[in-house]
């Protein structure tokens, strides 16, 4: 109760609603790890400052590892009265050690508490999520080494556009990952600044060594105003906001995925280890994690939206709102963490189609910029009359109802008399993608050289 928690300024306890409304030891338990490790930080300083004896120091520390071992053991009771891990942890410390407990929050306040532990957890976070991709990326590599040289329509608009390499294409989103994990790397190098110390808001009279617990927890310095410390909430935002991005690069490859697997493409299959049935048709094989995955962005740039107006307006130092962060945080990051797992699942996962892949780069006039670039390349026109004179022979090919292959050499030539036969080397899917061979480009001579960059850097990871 109030009497019990805030001692002798209150005499009644609070509302039940109140209660209701405060309390969020239901989420912030999660930080139980970190906001030991921060007392037990905090705890040896006090003692190699002279602040409390070591004594007490130790009394603190053994007692602060029983009450890890239980939580770790589940054989901790959270208690909704204590309002949050913090209040529930120095509770419990105080049951088992007595009297030298309440030495423990001299010098500290919940507030640079509560920023430490969450930065802490952050940091941790991020950095299993940069892993994560990097299993992504592996299993993307190797999917795209094994299919360097098949041939995709690639799109534009979803209109079917030129042929690209599959490897191609899949490595793509290596590329993507790859600044997701950046992302991540930034926001956790910036994050890593200890609040420890700051107090309540304006620091402390005691004589404390930040440098101290900030070094014992791995930060790289101690916040340099306390009010900061204390009061901001960006880095969770940045946190945030890289996960938002990432989810997004990962729903993109998810819904590519679900139109490969449909029947109307037909391109790729998932195993049964990541296909569902319908509870009606029977014969139905659904890609639902790809679709969840293409869903979370609007669960997870719903949590930055969320935090951001939160944050909106607050003044100096801390308030209250800022205890909603963490249910924020802590739902983006398992549900971007889930679709990270389920995106290198089923990209190792999935089995492509060959032919019906080459089938579709043939189609649709996908060859018309290779006629152009051979008009370009052996008459020496300029390409925009190229362009022209390719778009007048698909135009004959299409009222034909033919392929520009399958189009006899007098077309092209009552077009543009100086085309030859050589021409039809170039009007395949193969020929398009080989023949893109810049760097950057297509051509499976150099997916295979990024391929072989990206697994050599891959292992070094
Ligand atoms: N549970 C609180 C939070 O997460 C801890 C800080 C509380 N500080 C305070 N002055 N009430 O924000």
């Amino acid at each position: 109760s109030g009497t019990d928690m805030w001692g002798g300024r209150f005499s009644g306890g609070p509302s039940a609603i109140l209660q209701a409304i405060n309390a969020s030891v239901d989420i912030d338990q999660r930080l139980a790890e970190q906001d030991i490790d921060g007392s037990l930080a905090h705890a040896a300083m006090l003692a190699a400052c002279g602040i409390i004896s070591s004594e007490d120091a130790r009394g603190i520390s053994a007692g602060l590892e029983t009450i890890r071992a239980d939580i770790r053991a589940g054989n901790f009771t959270w208690s909704p009265a204590l309002e949050d891990v913090h209040m529930n942890i120095e509770a419990a410390l105080k049951e088992r050690i007595g009297a030298p407990a309440g030495r423990l929050h001299t010098a500290r306040s919940r507030n640079d508490q509560v920023a430490t532990d969450f930065r802490l957890w952050l940091r941790e976070t991020c950095a299993r999520m940069e892993d994560g991709l990097r299993a992504y990326q592996r299993a993307l590599v190797t999917q795209a080494q094994a299919h360097a040289d098949w041939v995709m329509p690639g799109f534009t608009h979803l209109q079917t556009a030129q042929p690209v390499s599959l490897g191609h294409h899949l490595l793509c989103w290596v590329e993507a990952a790859e600044r997701d994990i950046g992302r991540f790397a930034d926001a956790r190098a910036r994050l890593n600044e200890s609040p420890l110390g700051a107090a309540a808001l304006a620091g402390t009279a005691f004589p404390i060594d930040r440098e101290m617990t900030a070094k014992t927890l791995g930060f790289d310095r101690p916040m340099a105003n306390s009010l900061d410390a204390v009061s901001s909430r960006d880095f969770a935002l940045e946190a945030l906001s890289a996960a938002t991005i990432a989810a997004v690069n990962l729903s993109r490859f998810a819904e590519e995925i679900v139109l490969w697997t449909s029947r109307r493409f037909g391109f790729a299959k998932l195993t049964d280890a990541f296909s569902t049935g319908s509870s009606i048709m029977p014969q139905k094989r659904n890609p639902d994690a790809a679709e969840l995955v293409r869903a979370k962005p609007g669960r997870i740039a719903g949590a930055l939206q969320g935090l951001i107006i939160v944050c909106k307006g607050l003044p100096l130092a801390y308030s209250k709102d800022m205890q909603e962060d963490k249910a924020l945080v802590f739902t983006a990051f398992d549900d971007l963490e889930l679709a990270i797992a389920a995106m290198a699942g089923m990209t190792a996962d999935l089995s492509f189609n060959r032919e019906a892949m080459e089938e579709a780069a043939g189609e649709a006039y996908s060859d018309a910029t290779d006629l152009a670039d051979y008009v370009v390349r052996e008459l020496g026109l300029p390409f925009r009359d190229a362009h022209h004179i390719a778009g007048s022979v698909v135009k004959e090919a299409e009222a034909r109802g033919v392929s520009l292959s399958e189009l006899p050499l007098e077309v092209f030539q009552a077009i543009e008399p100086r085309v030859d036969e050589a021409v039809f080397n170039v009007l395949t899917a193969r020929a398009s993608m080989e023949s893109r061979t810049s760097y950057g480009g297509t051509a499976p001579v150099r997916v295979r050289e990024q391929c072989a960059l990206w697994a050599e850097r891959l292992a070094q990871e």
